[in-house]
């Protein structure tokens, strides 16, 4: 998770989505502040969800590495403040974005032509929070995930400050990062399917290091890391990057990291003890992480539909209605701060 944020659909209402949206309201009761398809049925923008849509696909068709982006942007958004779009915001002495821990962010650049659209469509209506979780729901499902409902009506949060940011280390134990979720309202079916988001994610080498070379300051390698693994990854981060070369990146899940598919193979990499990141490898020391991380090795079906309903729970973490917060013009600025 820490790693979730180290990463990086039809209107046609089948069969099987009208199950997956029944499995979602059974698992997680929906926030009854938002509603399904609010901009269709209660504003003037009845195509926002197709106009995100389109602008995702745009890009996906020649940047498959969308979908981690946007679903770290999620990760990162809402775990800090809440779902209120606090972590696009440019403004201020030192905003979120800016933190450590959100180094390397991106997909900034596709929310921006996706307000863009907007605002020449409908002004003033779509919140930039709402067109993040949909940009990441219709991205993640181009990558294999299944296209589950985003309830909608969110409004933007109006301050951004680095000093909120706790996002936790990737080498976090799983206890810790168990209870961080829980501070969410998460459990840990929803930590260690959100985890599994890293099937599409790349981590930079400075955050495994520790693994290769001096695992907590013992001066030896991780042993929960497959020696095979462990000289791949050698070769792929030095112990030193020299002065001016850049920390590379590498793909956390590197079956499936570089065609960016989910698949099962984040999972059953971890039962082998070949998960990249120390917090995913973490999974194995948890009676229940490891049952799940099994379950979902076993069956990739499993994965999606849980993956639909973290989703899902993560989209409604302390998110502004009604009167609260505003609907921003430009997703960087708030309306009063937009230089524009
Ligand atoms: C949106 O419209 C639906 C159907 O007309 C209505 O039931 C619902 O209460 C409205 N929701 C909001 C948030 O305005
Ligand atoms: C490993 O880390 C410890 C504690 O940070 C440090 O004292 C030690 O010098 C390191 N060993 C190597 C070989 O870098």
């Amino acid at each position: 998770m820490g790693r979730l944020m180290y990463v990086d659909f039809p209107l046609i209402i089948s069969f099987a989505v009208l199950s997956l949206f029944q499995g979602v309201a059974a698992a997680a009761s929906p926030h009854p502040k938002l509603q399904w398809h609010y901009y269709e049925f209660n504003t003037t923008c009845r195509y926002a969800e197709e106009y995100v849509r389109h602008q995702v696909q745009l890009i996906y068709d020649h940047d498959k590495s969308i979908t981690a982006k946007l679903l770290r942007l999620v990760y990162s958004d809402c775990f800090i403040t809440g779902c209120d779009a606090s972590i696009l915001l440019d403004e201020g002495p030192n905003p979120e974005k800016k933190a450590p821990q959100n180094r390397g962010l991106g997909g900034f650049v596709l929310i921006d032509k996706i307000k863009t659209v907007l605002e020449s469509r409908c002004p003033g209506v779509v919140s930039c929070a709402d067109i993040l979780h949909l940009a990441a729901r219709d991205a993640a499902k181009m990558a294999g995930a299944p296209g589950y409902p985003v309830f909608t009506g969110r409004k933007d949060g109006m301050k951004s400050d680095a000093a909120s940011v706790d996002l936790p280390s990737p080498s976090i134990s799983w206890q810790d990062a168990l209870t961080y979720f829980k501070s969410r309202a998460l459990d840990v079916l929803d930590m260690t399917t959100l985890l599994g988001a890293h099937t599409v994610g790349q981590t930079h080498c400075s955050h495994i290091l520790d693994r290769l070379y001096n695992h907590s300051g013992t001066g030896n390698s991780d042993p929960s890391m497959d020696a095979t693994v462990q000289d791949n990854m050698r070769k792929l981060c030095p112990p030193k990057t020299k002065k001016g070369q850049h920390d590379p990146l590498v793909f956390l899940n590197p079956e499936s990291g570089s065609d960016y598919s989910f698949r099962e193979s984040y999972y059953k990499r971890i039962l082998r003890n070949e998960a990249v990141l120390e917090i995913d490898q973490q999974l194995l020391n948890g009676d229940d992480t490891k049952e799940i991380t099994e379950e979902f090795a076993d069956g990739f079906e499993d994965f999606r539909r849980t993956f639909a309903v973290s989703m899902y729970k993560m989209g409604n973490i302390n998110i502004l209605t009604g009167n609260q917060g505003q609907i921003r013009q430009n997703c960087r600025f708030t309306n009063k701060g937009n230089p524009n």
